[in-house]
């Protein structure tokens, strides 16, 4: 049977949880807001019409943009609620209900590799415990052989840094780059926040 993600935990303890995030975030987009700081590091690392993978893209917050931008989007996330809101604020993007850790892209009809895959928002911090790898592996097979799986998440969440660089090692992927935000600043021993960049096996990086 599939274990929960600690996303959805949540949600069952509150069911109004998905609803009040989408909002949030709608409000802040109104109020003019800047939230494309993850979209704009991703928009610069591919070439025009790339192929990206928003991986637990919530409601399509980095995705969307990112298909504003020229880019053919697909998001997977596995909460239908969100999803249905990527949907209607996203409608240039594709958005589909999923859970990373089974991420079976092939039975969507989405067969071509990606060149990147965005994990943005502390989602690699909501999977399901003891899923991290499987994760991992999945968002590294998703990619061209040359491409990038980038992911952000904050520390303080129950995931430390050092043991997400072990999963990175297990799931067969290797740090490219460890920044600690999203605009580039260098990751030191006492950052509160990660964004690395990985590609594809061997034993160099981190
Ligand atoms: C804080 S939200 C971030 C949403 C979006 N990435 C953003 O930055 O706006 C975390 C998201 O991770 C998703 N998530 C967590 N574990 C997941 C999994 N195993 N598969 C798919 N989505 C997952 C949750 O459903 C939730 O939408």
């Amino acid at each position: 049977m599939r274990q929960p993600t600690r996303w959805e935990t949540r949600v069952d303890a509150d069911p109004q949880h998905s609803h009040w995030y989408v909002e949030r975030f709608r409000r802040m987009a109104a109020d003019g807001a800047d939230l494309h700081g993850e979209a704009r590091m991703i928009d610069a690392m591919v070439p025009r019409g790339a192929r990206v993978l928003d991986a637990g893209c919530g409601p399509g917050r980095v995705g969307g943009e990112l298909a504003r931008r020229g880019h053919t989007v697909v998001g997977v996330d596995v909460d239908p609620v969100l999803v249905a809101a990527a949907v209607e604020d996203h409608p240039e993007g594709r958005w589909l209900v999923g859970d990373l850790a089974e991420l079976d892209l092939a039975a969507h009809g989405v067969d071509e590799p990606f060149d990147v895959v965005v994990c943005a928002g502390n989602v690699m911090t909501f999977v399901a415990p003891g899923t991290e790898v499987e994760v991992l592996r999945r968002l590294g097979a998703a990619v061209r052989p040359d491409g990038r799986v980038v992911v952000g998440f904050g520390a303080g969440r129950g995931y430390p840094f050092a043991q997400f660089f072990d999963d990175v090692r297990a799931a067969g992927l290797r740090v490219d780059v460890a920044l600690a935000t999203w605009d580039l600043r260098a990751l030191e021993p006492d950052s509160d926040f990660l964004v690395a960049v990985l590609t594809a096996g061997g034993g160099r990086g981190r």
